[in-house]
């Protein structure tokens, strides 16, 4: 066989995929009479697939993950010096680009100290419920061992991950799960479960009553989306993040944020929760870090907690016992750091703050002339358009014709998303999540395309 890459024979290619890759997300039935789709090339916001066709890509690789846009020449460059230099050792050791990269993170969240490396945003969400769990056995005789999680948010695909998913039909063929994860209410105003005023603190309180029906003493940690992202773009109501950091000080619970989506910029900060003043004892990131130039994610904690895992140096297992092979890649943290020189450079938290203002105006503007939009919210480029059946009684649009705007839109060469198959009954949200590079014109050419696909598909 013909190992030799000929990328100008993309005939064959897609006949490989076709016959050998199993898709991500993907039913593929439909795939024995239509191509699967494969994207050959990405430049700025840009993409190509292998017919040719042209794409705006709303949502930064699908998953918004390339922050910082396709084609970055100079992550290319720094990774491939880098990997000629020294590719791998495990993370037992150091590197250099390991080293650089967590002292310019922690340079960039005041009150962290501590990176711990490794691939995906499932992983190091894990890496927490282990540290967890091991601060439970160590200074709490197996008390404070239960982490909570919220309605409507993800923190990962593993079985551990999946057992704090607030998403049920992501988590639904998957069990039995690990004990001892609890989930806590939304906080999605919009789809109010307390008719009160203040529905911020009310949503917060709710994680209260949790903690006091389970017992203060046997719950460890929270973890939350700064916005939920998957779950439909929940950005919280006013007053709810106070209260929450609250609550965790008054049971002695550990705060875990979980910005593997809104890491490294996505909402206008650094992180979700620098717009919170919230004072997290983890941090989980991933998707943003390198823009999807490299696989790294990170686990940041404070030295209070890194200070549990080495007080007691004669005890050959009071240590973080835990290790993840690739973890030591030098590829991933040598591309976040310069992914971080572009956003600091290139201005890019400035951008994404005035493109997602003038990405939510045009979306509001949009709910006048459609009346299928019900709510839409977000901070920064990540954004979301709730559909509904009816205003007034907020009946969810039909998942199916949910999917046809975003499918009209495709047809249309942009790229959107839409929450699908993870809450029944509420998949009906449009997701935008462009590269922080985009422009007032990209901007208004993704609206554009909703417009014409909301006339098309729902009149
Ligand atoms: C908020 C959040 N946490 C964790 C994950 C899991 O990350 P990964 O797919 O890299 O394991 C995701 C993925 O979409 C996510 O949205």
């Amino acid at each position: 066989m013909n190992l030799a890459l000929n990328i100008n024979d993309l005939g064959r290619v897609t006949e490989a995929d076709r016959a050998h890759v199993w898709h991500h997300l993907s039913q593929h039935k439909a795939y024995e009479t239509v191509d699967p789709r494969i994207f050959v090339e990405g430049k700025g916001i840009r993409l190509w697939d292998a017919k040719g066709k042209e794409y705006i890509d709303a949502v930064s690789g699908a998953v918004w993950t390339v922050n910082v846009g396709y084609g970055r020449e100079s992550i290319a460059n720094a990774v491939r010096d880098q990997l000629i230099k020294m590719n791998y050792f495990a993370g037992a050791a150091g590197t250099v680009p390991g080293a650089l990269f967590a002292e310019a993170l922690i340079d960039k969240m005041p009150g962290m100290t501590r990176v711990y490396y490794s691939n995906s945003g499932s992983e190091a969400n894990e890496k927490v419920y282990k540290m967890v769990r091991q601060i439970s056995q160590r200074r709490h005789k197996g008390k404070k061992n239960k982490i909570l999680f919220r309605e409507r948010d993800y923190h990962g695909t593993t079985i551990a991950t999946l057992a704090t998913s607030g998403q049920p039909q992501r988590a639904a063929q998957y069990g039995p799960f690990p004990d001892g994860f609890v989930m806590v209410p939304h906080c999605l105003e919009y789809r109010k479960q307390w008719d009160v005023e203040n529905y911020g603190e009310r949503a917060a309180d709710a994680i209260e009553e949790v903690i006091l029906r389970e017992g203060p003493d046997s719950v460890g940690c929270l973890v939350l989306e700064p916005v939920t992202a998957g779950g439909g773009v929940i950005v919280p109501p006013e007053g709810y993040w106070p209260c929450v950091q609250e609550i965790c000080r008054k049971y002695d619970i550990l705060l875990h944020i979980d910005e593997v989506v809104c890491g490294l910029g996505r909402t206008g900060t650094w992180f979700g929760y620098q717009h919170y003043g919230v004072k997290p004892d983890f941090v989980t990131m991933a998707k943003g870090v390198a823009s999807g130039y490299a696989a790294i994610s990170c686990t940041v904690t404070t030295e209070e907690v890194f200070a549990m895992f080495k007080d007691d140096a004669a005890d050959p297992m009071s240590y973080f016992r835990d290790i993840s092979t690739f973890g030591g890649c030098t590829a991933g943290p040598v591309a976040a750091l310069e992914n971080m020189r572009i956003i600091e450079d290139e201005k890019l938290l400035d951008n994404t703050t005035r493109m997602g203002e003038r990405c939510l105006g045009n979306l509001r503007a949009l709910m006048e002339k459609h009346a299928v939009i019900g709510d839409v919210r977000g901070k920064g480029l990540f954004l979301g358009a709730e559909l509904v059946a009816d205003r007034k009684t907020k009946e969810p649009l039909d998942e199916k014709r949910v999917q046809a705007v975003v499918a009209n839109c495709l047809a249309q060469g942009v790229i959107i998303g839409a929450t699908n198959r993870s809450i029944e009954g509420l998949n009906n949200t449009l997701c935008l999540a462009p590269a922080l590079i985009a422009t007032e014109s990209d901007i208004d050419a993704i609206t554009a395309a909703i417009d014409a696909a909301l006339t098309a598909v729902v009149g």
